[in-house]
């Protein structure tokens, strides 16, 4: 049978992490690779006494259909927090629940491209999103990332040159792959560009407050005062991934746009576990168990940089972040980090090369990313010990 596919998903190619994940599923493989955060970290005995709770005594609501934009109780919550304690939303915005952030993604791609039009991203950026862009068939054109965040003369440049430029997409807070923050005096040049050029903003949040040190820089949706940005949140990393609840918070106008487009692709986020979720917020504190995470992780980070700091002294440098799940490390501009980790696969160490991240991703890239979260610290000891090893065989050494 030959099968007739469209353009738009030929074109895409499996995310290279997942092919990566494949040989992590030999259990003998210490994995860097993925983006999980740890079993550890999920609130299972809470959330066990609420699905009994919600099948015994809620069942008829949390197993019927429900409304496009959510469980409202949920969406009240989730609104109220974040324009409470972090100043993201106005009057003019709505809140809706979507099936994770990437769905977020997704919905706005929807919503402004059409065939061909300009999204900027950040280069490198998530893949996820990178690869749904794709999928509209949209021009991706990457900016170069600093330390600090988005190169804005260069987005300058892009904003003068490229034609039908519709979005911006940025994570500002421990960007994915890299853990760099955009600073503020960034945050609001990107404000003023997108303004000038007329153009929306996407901003992908999912990590902010997963942060070990240093001090909270605002969003850039709770410094916008035009109705430009499209806050995408999601619960994925302080409740759990697996519930798949995300969060889009924009303009009225904007989301009524959206809604349509999530009607057409699954009606509405899984109700059950929308229900769950409010009931954790509103019976438990959220504040505490992100405490307790940023724990967790901060200790994971600081394992992780100590033991890069033994085992790969002069060989490779590595960024210290302020929060997230990522580590980036890097060579010298002539290498590939592509030809390190196929190394360190046969070393039985798994990290992601950077080039995965590229807009362009035939490009190559001297990067490494490394995830902290998952593995357990033993696992980090061990297998950044032989990532080493892979480092010395690369680099002849
Ligand atoms: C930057 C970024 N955005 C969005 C997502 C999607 O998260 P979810 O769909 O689980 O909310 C991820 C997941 O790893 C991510 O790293």
């Amino acid at each position: 049978m030959n099968y007739n596919f469209s353009d738009r998903i030929n074109e895409l190619k499996p995310s290279a992490i997942r092919e990566i994940l494949k040989v992590t599923q030999n259990p003998s493989v210490i994995s860097f690779a993925a983006g999980n955060p740890s079993v550890e970290t999920f609130p299972a005995a809470e959330m066990a006494e609420i699905a009994q709770d919600l099948f015994t005594n809620r069942a008829g609501a949390a197993l019927q259909y429900g409304v496009t934009e959510g469980y409202t109780p949920l969406r009240e919550i989730t609104a109220a927090r974040l324009r409470d304690k972090y100043s993201i939303g106005s009057p003019n915005d709505d809140l809706i629940i979507v099936s994770g952030g990437q769905q977020g993604m997704d919905l706005s791609a929807k919503a402004f491209l059409n065939e061909n039009d300009t999204i900027i991203c950040e280069n490198p950026s998530f893949i996820g999103s990178l690869n749904c862009f794709r999928s509209y068939k949209a021009n991706l054109v990457g900016v170069p990332l600093q330390f600090d965040g988005m190169d804005m003369d260069k987005l300058e440049e892009t904003l003068k040159t490229e034609k039908n430029v519709k979005l911006i997409y940025v994570i500002p807070t421990f960007q994915n792959p890299t853990g760099r923050v955009m600073s503020l005096e960034k945050r609001k040049k990107l404000l003023e560009l997108a303004s000038r050029y007329d153009v929306m903003i996407i901003e992908d949040n999912p990590y902010f407050e997963l942060r070990y040190s240093g001090e909270y820089v605002p969003a850039i949706k709770s410094l916008d005062t035009e109705g430009r940005v499209i806050y995408v949140g999601s619960y994925s990393k302080i409740l759990s991934p697996g519930i798949r609840l995300g969060f889009v918070c924009a303009p009225k106008v904007v989301m009524g746009k959206l809604v349509v487009g999530k009607q057409v692709t699954d009606v509405h986020t899984n109700l059950f576990f929308q229900m769950l979720a409010h009931d954790f917020l509103s019976r438990y504190n959220l504040e505490e168990h992100i405490e307790k995470i940023r724990a967790l992780y901060r200790s994971k980070r600081d394992a992780m940089i100590s033991a890069m700091e033994k085992s790969f002294g002069e060989m490779m440098n590595f960024e210290k972040p302020d929060g997230g799940l990522f580590i980036w490390c890097g060579l010298p501009e002539e290498y590939d980090g592509a030809e390190l980790c196929k190394i360190s696969g046969q070393k039985g160490v798994a990290a992601v090369p950077g080039s995965s991240f590229l807009v362009n991703d035939r490009d190559v890239s001297p990067y490494v990313r490394f995830n902290f979260s998952l593995p357990t610290y033993e696992q980090i000891d061990k297998g950044i010990s032989l990532f080493a090893d892979a480092l010395r065989e690369y680099l002849g050494r």
